[in-house]
């Protein structure tokens, strides 16, 4: 009900997403450009809302408080950190805070919130954009991230971004 997902599910929160994101992502929806394989479960959510309904609920769920953050494995939530904030200049890839934001909130409008996002979600989306399932906007941006990391590397990122 306040966009906060249950644990240990595949689900992610939305209180306190980027409302244009939360909005490019109902359309993706609706048009099927997002067809990762767990998209199909939202086509059927969003096909029949209305613009106005869309409206609605982006404005309601962005304007939830909020996820808290919650530590798992602090040896993972310290390696995802130094990726996080530094990157993998031998690899080419950009430090993630230069577009989700030094407090993982995001930057409106195009990049998204982090700041605890549940870890399946965070890995099931890394993993999607390295192969390519999810195809991301924005010049495909966060496929070239995702190629960058290696399974163990998108853990530690999943386990950081859920203890903000
Ligand atoms: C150059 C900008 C940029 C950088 C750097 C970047 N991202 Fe992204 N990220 C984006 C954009 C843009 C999107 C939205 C993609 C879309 O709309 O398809 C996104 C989406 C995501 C998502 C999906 C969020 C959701 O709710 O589905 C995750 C997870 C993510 N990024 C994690 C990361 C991580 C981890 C890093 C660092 C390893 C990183 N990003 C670096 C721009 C960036």
């Amino acid at each position: 009900m306040q966009g906060i997902a249950a644990d240990g599910g595949m689900f992610p929160n939305l209180a306190g997403q980027v409302p244009q994101y939360l909005l490019r992502q109902l359309h993706h929806f609706q048009t099927h450009v997002r067809a990762d394989p767990d998209a199909p479960i939202m086509w059927g959510m969003a096909a029949p809302l209305t613009p106005a309904q869309i409206s609605r609920v982006v404005e309601y769920f962005s304007s939830q408080k909020p996820a808290t953050g919650h530590v798992y494995d602090p040896k993972l939530v310290a390696e995802g950190r130094k990726l996080y904030y530094g990157g993998l200049p031998a690899k080419q890839m950009p430090a993630c805070m230069a577009c989700h934001g030094t407090g993982l909130a995001g930057l409106p409008p195009f990049f998204p919130r982090l700041a605890g996002q549940k870890r399946t979600y965070v890995i099931n989306q890394l993993t999607y954009f390295k192969s390519g399932q999810r195809v991301a906007t924005h010049k495909g941006i966060m496929n070239y991230i995702a190629s960058r990391l290696t399974p163990q590397q998108i853990t530690e990122l999943a386990a950081f971004i859920r203890s903000r």
